[in-house]
């Protein structure tokens, strides 16, 4: 047994000890903390959903036709139509033969990795994937080889050692940390030039990146006429889309063999019903509202442009995740409570989180925010 004591102490000792903030406001550009007001940078409500009172008014309305809670497992009594229409809306809107919602998207990858997984697949993953990827495998039978980040040569030489064995390709479309778009044309003809499988978990993409805008935001919009061979595509509804939830979407048999063999969705209570609709709703809203992927994109240029016009050391990302790398826990964290001080409330995002000395600033835009909201995080950023 770990001695939890003594580590709590190296933790303190170490500066990456993490604390929790009471919120007493909903996700907004602006939140209440201690009852002062913040500019909230550090939200993944990229489409300012999550308070919206077209998708309030229709949970509210589920719940009073169909209950809070969903009682059981999908399998025992708690699948519904909600969850049924829900499934069919995102096969359709993304194009794939059929789509499984789950309890979050965490969860989705841990039993996505784990109900796949055998003693003769290698699961290859970017360094960089997120916590979910990683642990999933690990707590499968599979066997887990990371590429270097983004290194293409590097995952085709680890594929190349390993030609007897089934090999599926699992990445992040956006990373977390960094804000960076994977490549998937260049993994999707990898995957087919080794016989591989690839898995894309497109959590920060999903509602987010909108090239074309008659297509509903993905990485698949993104990377659209690209020809891409995706086997199973993972989207989560508490980011971009302001509910809760996530899905799996892919071929009629995975999604099918997913319902008998993926734990969390066999042995966990279901989605509340009244979930499942207002997620509908949001993607509805997102599917017809272009305006806010635009002030989204808008609010993201703008403050590139200012910062490195400020010469303000942000790295490279065309997503709502920006970043400022310290490379130190304590100076970011220093930074952070300077930043609260002046009312933006803004992440520091240290190891395990990241790799020891890549701690980082992590700035999340969203379509809730105005111009002078992101002005005054440019002068301070600016001063420090
Ligand atoms: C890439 C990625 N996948 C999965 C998740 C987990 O999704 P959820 O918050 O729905 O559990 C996250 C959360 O930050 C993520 O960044």
């Amino acid at each position: 047994m770990s001695n939890y004591n003594q580590e709590l102490k190296d933790i303190k000792k170490s500066g990456y000890y993490r604390d929790r903030l009471i919120i007493q406001s909903p996700q907004e550009s602006i939140i209440k903390i201690n009852k002062k007001r913040y500019i909230n940078f550090s939200s993944n409500n990229y489409l300012n959903l999550s308070n919206n009172k077209n998708i309030k008014r229709a949970i509210v309305s589920k719940i009073q036709k169909l209950g809070v809670g969903s009682g059981s497992s999908p399998l025992i009594s708690g699948y519904t139509e909600e969850h049924h229409k829900l499934e069919k809306d995102l096969s359709k809107i993304l194009n794939f033969e059929s789509a499984l919602v789950m309890n979050s998207g965490y969860l989705a990858n841990v039993g996505l990795a784990n109900a796949i997984a055998e003693k003769n697949i290698i699961i290859f993953q970017d360094r960089l994937n997120h916590n979910s990827i990683i642990e999933g495998t690990r707590l499968s039978t599979s066997k887990l080889i990371r590429y270097n980040h983004n290194s293409y040569a590097d995952l085709e030489k680890k594929l190349a050692n390993f030609k007897k064995y089934k090999k599926i390709i699992y990445t992040d479309s956006i990373f977390s940390m960094t804000g960076e778009i994977t490549n998937i044309p260049i993994l999707s003809s990898i995957a087919k030039k080794y016989d591989a499988l690839l898995f894309v978990d497109d959590a920060h993409g999903f509602g987010v990146l909108r090239e074309h805008e008659n297509i509903f935001p993905s990485c698949l919009n993104f990377f659209h006429g690209k020809n891409l061979k995706i086997d199973a595509y993972i989207g989560t509804f508490g980011k971009a889309v302001g509910t809760f939830g996530s899905f799996v979407a892919g071929s009629k048999n995975l999604i099918n063999f997913l319902v008998q063999k993926s734990k969390p969705y066999v042995y966990s209570t279901a989605l509340p019903a009244a979930l499942a609709g207002a997620t509908r709703e949001s993607i509805k809203l997102i599917m017809k509202t272009k305006t806010l992927n635009r002030t989204l994109k808008n609010n993201i240029h703008f403050f590139r442009k200012n910062a490195t016009e400020n010469k303000i050391n942000i790295n490279e990302s065309i997503t709502p995740i920006q970043t400022i790398t310290y490379g130190c826990p304590r100076k970011v964290k220093k930074i952070q409570n300077k930043a609260f001080e002046n009312g933006l409330f803004i992440q520091a995002i240290r190891y395990p989180t990241v790799p020891k000395n890549k701690d980082l600033l992590r700035i999340n835009l969203t379509s809730g925010h105005n111009l002078k909201q992101i002005e005054k995080l440019l002068n301070f950023l600016r001063y420090i």
